[in-house]
This record gives structure tokens, C-alpha cells and sequence, in this order.
């Protein structure tokens, strides 16, 4: 987390931007990782992700007059737009755009104000810095009076996503990044919404994200068409099992009936899913009773199905998989995310982190010449506001 000297700078250079006067406070949200349930979300599954520690802030003062004024630190970039007349510009700022909009549809109208974002969590990486933007933003709108409720937040941000940026997302990057809950997991039904807290219960074990340095954003993937995908194989199915609301209510022994009645690519897009459910299920039995070596095996199981089934693992996440599990630390390592780039996540006996970060990305280097990024992360707490700055 921040210290108070660098929120002190970043006030600062807020003040060199937008000029002085006026409150400013603080907001922070977090990015996510998720430990296993992967392309579950938009089929109504369950899902176990946690928050990160890295994530985005911003900075926030209500203005009087317009234009929104809206600058991004790492990126280097300032945006402005006019409040009563949103459009789309293909940038970083339609995030802010999108969620503002929503936000005064919803609520009425909204003040302009100035914003200034800066964060440590790599973008395009699969660790939800676009959910972390827009929960930020969506949170940050109560200094400019209107009463955001953490839940209202994720519905506005998931329509942003969705309908103003246009990436067909499922729930678990917004309800992760708004409702996580430190030390613990999240699991979450992406249908029914209801979820539960799992306290992160395996004593000596460190979480490792691996970014494979290979960056990419979900528009540029796959990702539409697995969706549609799922909808194709879920119909195929309901004409032998009658009606169901999405994939994840079939059930392993319904599927295993009906399953070669299905086209060779829906029948193996559905088998993950249906079984990513079951391992989700399982791993958080071992959560609940402390066991990183099932952990670690359903994990890997994961990693298996969304490379051979799911086909959404790339030779960069792929070697890191692999490579990971060749260390003796390491009990398990998967893709995480929506895959086709981005990281793995890797559970590192603690004893054995030393030796993990040492070796491992020299290994990966020589695999792929490519830098990976490895972060040591713990589960973090959702979206919310921080100390009052000014
Ligand atoms: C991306 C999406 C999520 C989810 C994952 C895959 O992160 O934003 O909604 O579908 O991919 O599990």
C-alpha cells in the first residue's frame, strides 16, 4: 500500500496539473488473480478469485464547471470529456467515460471533476486493471455526493465493460475487485451472485503471479468466440436435456450421457466448464482444510483443461506452467485470467520462495527470451476509500 509520503508527491503533481483549491481525497482498488474457475463466469459457474495488493488509485477533487478532466500516470495521458455528451474515443479514458455515464443515468446528474489515476498493477496483463479503473472511478463517485453502494458499483462498471467499451466480460473481475475481503478467497456463484468468503487457511504457502511478459487485450482474443461457443454447446445439449438456464447446470453424469451426441469442439468447451465447477467446488474444501498438495493438483488439472479443452493457453503460459512445476517449492501453477497471454499463478511452498523467484525466471528467460514479471501477492481487500488526504 502507499505511504503517506508518495500520496504527499502525488497531491503534488495533482495540483501542478489541475491547479490548486478544493478537497481531494483518495480511493484505492485492487486488481485480482484467480485461483482457479476460468471461463465459468459467463456460464453461470463458480468461481474462487482473490484481490491483489497492486491496483489502481486515484486522486479526486469535484469541480465546478466542466470538461472532466482525467489523467493517467502510467500511461502518461490526459483525457477530457464533456459530461453531457459521452462518446467512445478507443482509449483508456472510455473506462472513466463509460462508467460515468452509467453512473448519471442511473443517479441523475453528476458533477464534473478532475482525476488523477496511478497504480503498480501491469496492464493488459489479466490481473483486471480495466475492472480496478472502473471500480476506482465507480467508488470515487460518492466524493462527488452520490451514494454508491459497492453492489450498484459492479453493475455500473460490468455495463461500462460490456456495453460502452464493448468487451463481453463476465461478473467475477468487477465483483472480485469491488467485494474481496483480506486474507481471504471469493467464492462466487456467477449466477446467483451469492458468494462466500474462504479464508486463505494454508500456513506457509505463497501466492506467485508469473506474467509471461506477453501482453494482450480481451478484444484482440478468442474470448467472443468461446463465448458463443458455450451458447452453441449449451444448446445442443438442452435438445437432450430439456431447457437449462446456462452450462454450468449440467451436471457431470448429464453431461457424460449426452456428450457424444455433440460436435468435437462444443462437447470439449462444455467438458471444462462442467469440470472447472467441480474443481472449484473441491479447491475450496482444501482452502477450508489447509491442503496445498489437492490444491496444487486441481490446479494443474485447470491448466490442462484450458489448454486441451478450452484451447485458450498459450506455449509462453505453457512454459511457465511448466517450468514452475519442475521447481520441487512449487504444489501447483495454472493459467489465470482469460488466458492467450497474461500470467500464471503459481502456489509456492514459503520456504522454497527464495529459491522459486531465483531460479525460475532465469529458466523462462531461456525457454521463451522473454522478462517475466513475478509478484509475491497475499489476498488484499476490495475497492474502497482511503485516508483523507487534504
Ligand atoms: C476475463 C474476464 C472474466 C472471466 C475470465 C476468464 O478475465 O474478464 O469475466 O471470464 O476472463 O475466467
Amino acid at each position: 500500500m502507499i505511504d503517506s509520503n508518495a500520496i504527499e508527491k502525488k497531491i503534488v503533481d495533482f495540483d501542478s496539473r489541475f491547479g490548486r483549491g478544493g478537497h481531494v481525497d483518495l480511493y484505492f482498488a485492487p486488481g485480482r488473480v484467480n485461483l482457479i474457475g476460468e471461463h465459468t463466469d459467463y456460464n453461470g459457474g463458480l468461481v474462487l478469485p482473490v484481490a491483489i495488493e497492486r491496483g489502481t488509485y486515484m486522486l479526486i477533487r469535484k469541480t465546478e464547471l466542466p470538461p472532466v478532466r482525467i489523467y493517467s500516470e502510467n500511461r502518461d495521458k490526459e483525457a477530457r470529456f464533456d459530461p453531457s455528451n459521452i462518446n467512445r474515443e478507443n482509449d483508456w479514458a472510455d473506462y472513466v467515460r463509460g462508467v460515468y455515464l452509467y453512473t448519471k443515468r442511473y443517479f441523475g446528474e453528476l458533477p464534473p471533476f478532475d482525476g488523477y489515476y496511478f497504480g503498480d498493477l501491469p496492464l493488459g496483463a489479466g490481473l483486471s486493471s480495466s475492472a480496478s479503473i472502473e471500480l476506482v472511478t465507480a467508488v470515487a463517485f460518492r466524493s462527488l455526493g452520490c451514494e454508491m453502494t459497492l453492489e450498484r458499483a459492479v453493475i455500473i462498471s460490468r455495463r461500462a465493460e460490456n456495453d460502452f467499451v464493448g468487451v463481453p466480460c463476465g461478473i467475477m473481475d468487477q465483483f472480485t475487485v469491488a467485494f474481496a475481503k483480506e486474507n481471504c478467497a471469493l467464492l462466487i456463484n456467477c449466477d446467483t451472485l451469492e458468494h462466500k468468503y474462504v479464508p486463505f487457511n494454508i500456513p506457509d504457502c505463497s501466492l506467485v503471479i508469473g506474467h509471461t511478459g506477453v501482453y494482450r487485450s480481451l478484444s484482440d482474443t478468442p474470448y467472443n468466440t468461446r463465448l458463443s461457443e458455450c451458447q452453441s454447446a449449451l444448446s445442443e445439449l438442452e435438445k437432450k436435456l430439456g431447457p437449462k438456464k446456462n452450462l454450468s447446470e449440467v451436471s457431470v453424469l448429464e453431461f457424460e450421457k449426452v456428450k457424444y451426441s455433440l460436435p468435437e469442439t462444443l462437447a470439449m468447451r462444455a467438458e471444462h466448464v462442467i469440470f472447472e465447477n467441480v474443481r472449484v467446488e473441491e479447491a475450496v474444501l482444501c482452502l477450508e482444510r489447509g491442503d496445498p498438495e489437492k490444491l496444487g493438483y486441481l490446479m494443474n488439472r485447470s491448466h490442462e483443461s484450458l489448454r486441451d479443452l478450452y484451447e485458450v493457453s498459450s506455449p509462453e503460459l505453457d512454459a511457465l506452467q511448466q517450468i514452475s512445476l519442475e521447481h520441487p517449492g512449487v504444489w501447483g501453477c495454472r493459467l489465470t485470467g482469460a488466458g492467450f497471454g497474461g500470467c500464471v499463478i503459481a502456489l509456492v511452498r514459503s520456504e522454497a520462495l527464495e529459491s522459486y523467484l531465483r531460479s525460475v525466471p532465469e529458466k523462462y528467460w531461456k525457454a521463451t527470451h522473454l522478462d517475466g514479471e513475478f509478484i509475491v501477492t497475499k489476498p488484499e481487500g476490495g475497492a474502497r476509500k482511503l485516508e483523507a488526504v487534504t
